[in-house]
């Protein structure tokens, strides 16, 4: 591993060691994380990154773009096929810098988007006070009915009425369930607004095929390319045919500079396996593995956000076990199992302590581990829940955890060996 840095910059090379080390030793279960297949990491990290260019194929502001064009022109092909949109930009940089060149696309200065609350599964770049966005947009927010935890179609085409935004978005970080896209598309059009779709945490179940695609009822659809993706640290952005001029002049010049030509070869790769029967099989499995999780996790006393899943995503109520999202993700870190705190529809706690925890499975599905190994994790959970204090306890859990995930190596024997 970085043979070149080892020798040249020992301090650096040492924390990418500890770091892997870390991720060997420790189950990862935050939702917005995957592991990468290796091309990915060699392709981020290929020649393309003393290439600097701006513009589309055929049309850039640098010389020397011919065989960049190939690149990009491959990768869009890949994007297209795979979820079967009409047009796709695949410069941006992130997830947020998608949603970022969406709004630079269609919305002015002052215009009304109407989005999912923070609090109840939507993101920062939807409209977030702390967000530099809500300065710009009006935002108005749109949640979950109070008992089902399911979105309220009904609120929320009333507010639609109400507010008659020029967009309304829909999909975010925390929300378990299926979107009734089409509800929302329809009321986007009755109203007259866009509609845009964030799937930035479900892009690779979408893309395998496991879950219904938003791409039919969006005007634009925005993602992440790690998370459920499993790609490189970047974005895309999909929409219809219609508003391609638009999007392509809200990415470049609208919202961003050169583009990532090393994240875009990696993209490129994972959309060629994101089409195998491998790919298709690890998501099958996230989905199963997230119901285990869910069930396994209720039965020991944790209330499950909206009663289950239906992705990658389960929310855990902790408030039945006593213990905060802040202590909770502590413990858990302690005995080598990574989750985040989250806030849970209507928590009476603040987003820094939170009555719940957002746990992933897409990091220990892509590692082989199936329904026994996850009703294990929900075992240890449980007694970590119970007993966050207790060293002794903890020391043995610790032990459990480790000698689990041992059996299921990060990446194949050798992989890192120069
Ligand atoms: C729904 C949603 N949109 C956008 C983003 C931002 O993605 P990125 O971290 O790639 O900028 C996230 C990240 O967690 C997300 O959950």
């Amino acid at each position: 591993m970085l043979k070149h840095t080892r020798s040249s910059d020992r301090a650096l090379y040492d924390i990418c060691a500890e770091e892997l080390e870390r991720q060997e030793h420790n189950i990862e279960m935050i939702a917005s994380e995957s592991t990468v297949p290796i091309e990915v990491m060699e392709l981020s990290g290929c020649i393309f990154t003393n290439k600097t260019l701006e513009g589309y194929p055929g049309n850039r502001f640098q010389a020397g773009s011919h065989i960049a064009d190939k690149l990009e022109i491959l990768l869009n092909e890949r994007a297209k096929a795979v979820y079967g949109a009409e047009h796709v930009n695949l410069q941006p940089y992130s997830g947020s810098t998608a949603n970022y060149s969406v709004y630079a696309a269609i919305l002015k200065p002052g215009d009304r988007v109407l989005s999912m609350r923070l609090d109840q599964g939507g993101h920062l770049t939807h409209g977030s006070p702390a967000n530099f966005l809500s300065k710009v947009y009006q935002f108005e927010s749109y949640g979950v009915h109070p008992e089902t935890e399911v979105i309220d179609y009904d609120a929320l085409e009333r507010k639609a009425r109400e507010f008659q935004p020029k967009c309304i978005i829909s999909g975010g970080s925390s929300y378990p369930r299926l979107i009734d896209y089409k509800r929302i598309y329809d009321i986007a059009q009755s109203v007259g607004a866009y509609h845009m779709v964030d799937m930035a945490h479900i892009a690779g179940l979408v893309g395998a095929g496991v879950i219904p695609s938003p791409v039919p009822y969006a005007d634009f659809v925005s993602s992440s390319t790690t998370k459920t993706f499993c790609g490189p640290r970047s974005g895309m952005v999909l929409c219809k045919a219609e508003h391609a001029k638009k999007l392509d002049k809200g990415v470049f010049p609208g919202a961003l500079g050169s583009m990532h030509l090393t994240t875009m070869a990696a993209k490129a790769w994972s959309l060629k396996y994101m089409q195998s029967e491998a790919f298709r099989t690890i998501m099958a499995q996230v989905l199963v593995n997230a119901r285990t999780l869910a069930e396994a996790l209720a039965k020991h006393g944790f209330r499950i956000v909206s009663g289950g899943t239906d992705n990658h995503i389960v929310m855990a109520d902790l408030r039945p076990k006593n213990i905060s999202g802040t202590v909770f993700q502590n413990a858990l870190d302690s005995v080598g199992i990574t989750v985040n705190k989250n806030q849970i529809p209507n928590d009476p706690a603040s987003p820094f302590v939170t009555s719940g925890v957002r746990i992933g499975l897409t990091s220990t599905s892509q590692r082989g581990l199936k329904e026994p190994e996850i009703r294990r994790i929900a075992r240890i959970m449980s007694d970590v829940a119970d007993s966050p204090d207790d060293a002794a306890v903890l020391d043995k859990l610790r032990s459990e955890a480790r000698e689990l995930i041992a059996a299921f190596p990060l990446y194949p024997p050798h992989t890192f060996d120069d």
